[in-house]
């Protein structure tokens, strides 16, 4: 049944020809990666999108993937997501009303300063929206130093959402540890305005679901049982794992890094378990092994995109039907598009 799916997958894309552009994310499974025209980290696959002259841009990713392929492509173009429920949890985690709600709050407790919000790339068109607004900027794990900076420029304090594990490790990055404070909107003991007041970076209280299971024992165990290897992690990763690996970076710096190792060496991979098994396949003559072992980093909302799905657009489309389009409200495709040209000034 799979090589019958596979063939099928083939014959659609064979026919569609060049007016259709499939990415694949990292972390999608290989049935899914073998059939895309660029695999890639969330932002290179929205560029990928923006240089192509597609029709149809088919992203097998999460939705404010393919949100942020919609804001950066051509009006004429359109994007498609193979199923409506890869929403990753942590981009829902800062949802743009209840930001708006927490904002007030923030900027009371610090009336005289200038609070600059950035957002990761992982969070939803309306909040890049809201950040724009405020004078803001989007900004992805490799480059959120440099927007950092770009916030101190302009303002007093930052506020970063939704991610508080790489608001930490950049925090850390600039030497600005020991001047952080995290926002908890669904804890009253969780907002403490002195706390902000005091603080030069304020985290929002979210995470990856995935990445926030590693822990500093998996990379003790996995040094245990292979003396020689090298670990690289990725900054949605707890402080302490980070900490204790020795290379961090996006899903792009861990392809890389694989990539130019040399033969012999062992990386254990500290991220979603399909990138890591995508590179042992794609780099026979490294050892990869997954960071903890057998315990199975699997991100749900990547593996909603299932081959059948893929199909499905791919047939609709043959059929003159367009499925599961990923339209950004025109107003706030603009403003967000904003948040994300700052990002790209810097
Ligand atoms: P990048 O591919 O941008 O590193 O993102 C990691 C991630 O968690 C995407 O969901
Ligand atoms: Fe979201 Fe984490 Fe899954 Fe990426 S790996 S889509 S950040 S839950």
């Amino acid at each position: 049944a799979e090589s019958e799916r596979s063939k099928r997958i083939a014959a659609a894309r064979d026919e569609l020809g060049d007016d259709v552009l499939v990415l694949g994310h990292n972390y999608q499974r290989r049935e899914i990666v073998e059939h895309a025209d660029f695999i890639g980290d969330s932002y290179a696959l929205s560029q990928r999108a923006a240089e192509s002259d597609a029709d149809y841009v088919v992203f097998c990713g999460v939705t404010f993937m393919a949100e942020s392929a919609d804001i950066i492509t051509d009006d004429d173009q359109t994007v498609l997501l193979p199923s409506m429920e890869a929403s990753c949890p942590m981009a829902g985690m800062a949802e743009a009303l209840q930001v708006d709600a927490a904002w007030a709050e923030i900027t009371a407790a610090a009336p005289d300063e200038t609070i600059v919000p950035v957002t990761y790339m992982n969070s939803y068109a309306d909040l890049k929206a809201f950040c724009a607004d405020q004078g803001g900027l989007v900004c992805t794990s490799s480059n959120a130093h440099r927007a950092f900076e770009w916030a101190f420029e302009r303002g007093d304090k930052v506020l970063f959402l939704p991610d508080k594990h790489l608001g930490e490790n950049t925090a850390h990055r600039l030497g600005m540890e020991d001047s952080t404070a995290v926002w908890d909107p669904w804890d009253p003991e969780g907002k403490d305005a002195d706390e902000v007041a005091d603080a030069d970076i304020v985290l929002w209280e979210g995470y990856c679901q995935v990445h926030e299971r590693f822990r500093e024992d998996h990379v003790a165990q996995v040094r245990d049982e292979h003396p020689d290897a090298n670990v690289v992690v990725h900054p949605e990763c707890r402080r302490e794992v980070v900490e204790a690996a020795d290379v961090v970076g996006s899903t792009s710096t861990i392809t890389d890094t694989v990539a130019d190792a040399d033969a012999g060496e062992t990386w254990a991979i500290g991220t979603e378990i399909h990138l890591a098994n995508h590179l042992a396949r794609w780099h026979p003559e490294v050892e990869v092994v997954p960071l903890c072992g057998d315990a199975c980093m699997d991100c749900n909302a990547m593996r909603q995109i299932d081959p059948n799905y893929l199909t499905w657009v791919l047939d609709g489309l043959r059929e003159g039907q367009e499925r599961n389009v990923i339209e950004v409200a025109p107003g706030e495709k603009e403003r967000a598009a904003v948040a994300l040209d700052r990002m790209l000034e810097i």
